[in-house]
């Protein structure tokens, strides 16, 4: 049944609703909170707004950042979070997810370098300080498509997600994945050259190492137990460790949470059906934390091709989920929560504050005041208003909020550039795609 469309005219109204669904959401009028600093390792960063990382496709055939790339990103900047995680970059070619993702290799490293520069310079120049930088590396796995049409390297076959098996040679062997591992290393000694601050071994929506967390029926080294299912992440953060010096941290966007019930998804137990249990998830950033040292953690949910609601909760788009997305919203509110608490020292950020559009600094200040996140961190509303973390942090209204259409969503699929079809309309259309 299709649920109601974003109607609320006060936090209030969201609460009536909110009630009516049974849940609560964190809540706080008082924004000056998301304008404290926040220690990251060696890192400052100067305030508690991040942008998550979001995936352009205007990378060049190379996978050096494009012209559309560098003004998203200098408009990031400008805009005043305090952190940047830019978006995935693959690891190697026959991973990237598009035909333009971006690709940092030795051969395009000034290009991301120039780019990492400009990012710091425009948020001094514009705000008094360069947001801390995290880079994404990724590894496309299932979701390759290099050519601009699927060309999946799965974990394990998952009836899910294939209406018939994929052929054998999809799924990748042991020695596919330890050399996948190894990538990470070669990776992370560019992002720290390019002048990024830190790197995320990328573990979420189902991509290669999210993906193994579920590796139950998989035989062998990386499946089965929860040792094997974390084996491929651990080794992709040692072979990243090696290759890495001084303040450059490494860290995970980090699935707790995939919304499949077992054995097809990380986060529920054999008899919780849909429920999230996140004791794993748990284990998992203890290990990160303790043999990783990683500062801060990013902690997401869900998977954008088959349960998008659960990641990004929305109003409108092709795939209408049998949810109201306050209770997406609230599902990975509480996720976050979970682990921040079992982990007070660990910084950790927050996912999917965008559906809330003007109402979402609120939720922010409500999260991080009761200790509940360390940042928020918002996506799509980036897209649509880059400016809205200083119009947050100067007590403005967000007057041109994300209204959750999915049409970015819309265009990355397509492999078209993405970016906001209502506030940036001159640059994005879903008419490139008719
Ligand atoms: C167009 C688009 C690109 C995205 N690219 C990435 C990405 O590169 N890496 C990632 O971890 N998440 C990616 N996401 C997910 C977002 O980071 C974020 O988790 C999601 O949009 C929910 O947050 P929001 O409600 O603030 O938008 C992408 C989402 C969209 C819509």
């Amino acid at each position: 049944m299709p649920h109601e469309i974003f109607h609320y005219k006060t936090w209030n109204d969201i609460e009536l609703t909110a009630g009516r669904l049974g849940i609560s959401l964190p809540h706080s009028d008082d924004l000056a909170v998301l304008n404290t600093p926040l220690k990251i390792g060696a890192f400052t960063a100067h305030n508690r707004i991040a942008l998550q990382p979001m995936e352009g496709t205007d990378g060049t055939e190379t996978g050096s950042p494009g012209e559309l790339t560098v003004r998203r990103y200098l408009r990031f900047a400008e805009g005043g979070a305090g952190l940047i995680w830019f978006e995935a970059v693959a690891t190697a070619p026959e991973v990237r997810a598009s035909a333009h993702q971006l690709m940092l290799t030795q051969e395009n490293l000034d290009a991301f370098k120039r780019l990492a520069e400009q990012i710091k310079e425009a948020g001094l120049k514009k705000n008094g300080f360069a947001p801390v930088i995290v880079m994404q590396a990724t590894n496309s796995g299932r979701y390759s498509k290099p050519h601009g049409y699927p060309e999946p390297l799965i974990a394990y076959s998952n009836p899910l997600f294939e209406d018939t098996p994929l052929p054998q040679n999809c799924i990748l062997t042991d020695d596919q994945l330890k050399m996948y591992e190894e990538r990470f290393g070669e990776t992370a000694r560019l992002a720290q050259t390019a002048g990024f601050d830190g790197m995320d071994v990328k573990c979420c929506h189902r991509y290669l190492a999210c993906e193994l967390l579920s590796a139950y029926t998989r035989p062998g080294a990386y499946g089965g137990s929860f040792e094997n299912r974390i084996r491929f992440l651990l080794n992709a953060y040692r072979a990243a460790k090696a290759n890495i010096t001084g303040d450059f941290f490494l860290t995970s966007r980090l699935n707790v949470y995939d919304g499949f019930s077992y054995p097809y998804g990380f986060g529920v137990a054999p008899n919780s059906g849909l429920a999230p249990r996140l004791d794993e998830a748990k284990c998992l950033v203890g290990i990160l934390r303790s043999e990783m040292d990683i500062p801060i953690i990013n902690v997401t949910a869900g998977n954008p091709y088959k349960n998008p609601h659960v990641n990004r909760p929305y109003d409108h788009g092709n795939y209408v989920p049998d949810e109201h997305p306050l209770v997406g919203v609230d599902r990975m509110m509480r996720c976050v929560s979970e682990i921040q608490h079992c982990f007070p020292d660990l910084p950790v950020i927050g996912s999917a504050f965008s559906y809330l559009r003007q109402f979402a600094p609120y939720l922010a200040a409500g999260m991080v005041a009761q200790g509940s996140c360390a940042m928020a961190g918002f996506g799509r509303m980036a897209f649509a208003d880059p400016g809205f973390p200083n119009k947050i942090l100067s007590g403005q209204t967000l007057d041109a909020p994300c209204v959750t259409c999915g049409g970015c969503a819309k265009l990355l699929r397509a492999g078209s550039p993405a970016g906001c079809i209502v506030r940036d309309r001159q640059f994005y259309s879903l008419e490139a795609l008719k």
